[in-house]
């Protein structure tokens, strides 16, 4: 079961294109609906190249009580910008797991490439809750759906939720999995047209590619995401979040890195941050 990850900075620091704190949340029964539809689980190697990463200079955020100041802080104070003392070049390979979707029976040639926000992972695009699918809905207009785990998230590595799983990194990944699409090295086979889709920190990600490199994809749409952050405060609270590695509810998270990855609580959490009743 994939986990739940979140980013908390990416929240708080929307003009900074900066994000940090990654992390999972519960096991809330969510997996990949199997409908008229031909779905393989694949990992692949990304390998990129960042100079917008900052350096941010921030204590050890590992138990509960260092968490939760951290979250009173960020809502209430300004520490967290003047922690940014600096930027640096980030180059590396890391591992993303990721889920590639075609109509049953067909191979198109043009793909969405889907981005989740926070606090999910991939199975944001497939939820088995009523038939809320993008995906069912993507394949039935006859596009392909690649649905990836973020960077620190699900099965995709977990590398330094402070200074390597940023937005700058984020983009640079995004561009390079485009490349990978056109260059048939993911599912062998080549797509000669990319939709870029996110969600929320996703979309954000998804402009950020947009700004970075126009030409990376044939169209962009940006889901959930706008320039009011007024109810930022209220997701931070609401998803009552622990470190990652002391997580009670989700044995699979307690491999996170000690420091700098959390995850909400529970199902409310998830339910009080992203659900309408009774629809
Ligand atoms: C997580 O989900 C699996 C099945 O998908 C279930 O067997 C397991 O009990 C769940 N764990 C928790 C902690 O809810
Ligand atoms: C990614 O690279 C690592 C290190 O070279 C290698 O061990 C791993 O098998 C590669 N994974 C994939 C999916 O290619
Ligand atoms: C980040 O900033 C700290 C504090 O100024 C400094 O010690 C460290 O070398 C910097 N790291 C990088 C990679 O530039
Ligand atoms: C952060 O705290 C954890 C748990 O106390 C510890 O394992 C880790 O080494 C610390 N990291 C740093 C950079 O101090
Ligand atoms: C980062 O990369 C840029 C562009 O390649 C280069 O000009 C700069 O010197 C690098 N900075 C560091 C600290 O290596
Ligand atoms: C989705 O499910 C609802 C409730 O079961 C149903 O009323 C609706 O027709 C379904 N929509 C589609 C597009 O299947």
């Amino acid at each position: 079961m994939p986990n739940f990850i979140t980013q908390f900075l990416a929240l708080l620091l929307f003009q900074n294109y900066l994000n940090t704190l990654a992390s999972a949340s519960t096991n809330d029964s969510l997996s990949y609906s199997n409908l008229q539809k031909d779905c393989q689980d694949l990992f692949f190697n990304v390998t990129i190249e960042t100079t917008t990463n900052k350096n941010i200079s921030l204590s050890n955020v590992s138990l509960q009580p260092q968490l939760n100041q951290f979250i009173q802080d960020a809502i209430s104070t300004n520490v967290i910008e003047s922690a940014i003392v600096g930027s640096f070049n980030v180059s590396g390979t890391f591992t993303i797991g990721a889920t590639l979707c075609d109509p049953k029976g067909q191979k198109p040639t043009t793909i969405e490439h889907l981005t989740h926000g926070i606090p999910h992972d991939r199975t944001y695009w497939d939820l088995l809750i009523g038939n809320l699918s993008w995906v069912d809905v993507a394949l039935a207009y006859g596009y392909s759906t690649l649905a990836i785990d973020r960077l620190g998230v699900g099965q995709s590595e977990m590398p330094d939720g402070l200074n390597i799983v940023q937005t700058g990194v984020n983009i640079e990944i995004a561009n390079s999995i485009n490349n990978m699409l056109r260059a048939g090295q993911i599912g062998n086979r080549e797509f000669s047209k990319i939709i870029n889709v996110g969600h929320s920190y996703g979309s954000y990600i998804t402009n950020g590619l947009g700004v970075f490199h126009p030409s990376s994809a044939d169209a962009f749409v940006l889901t959930g995401f706008g320039h009011a952050k007024g109810n930022t405060p209220a997701l931070l609270m609401a998803w009552d979040s622990v470190p990652a590695h002391l997580s009670q509810t989700n044995p699979a998270l307690r491999s996170a890195p000690s420091s700098h990855y959390a995850a909400p609580m529970g199902l409310n959490s998830l339910t009080q941050s992203y659900f309408h009743y009774p629809q």
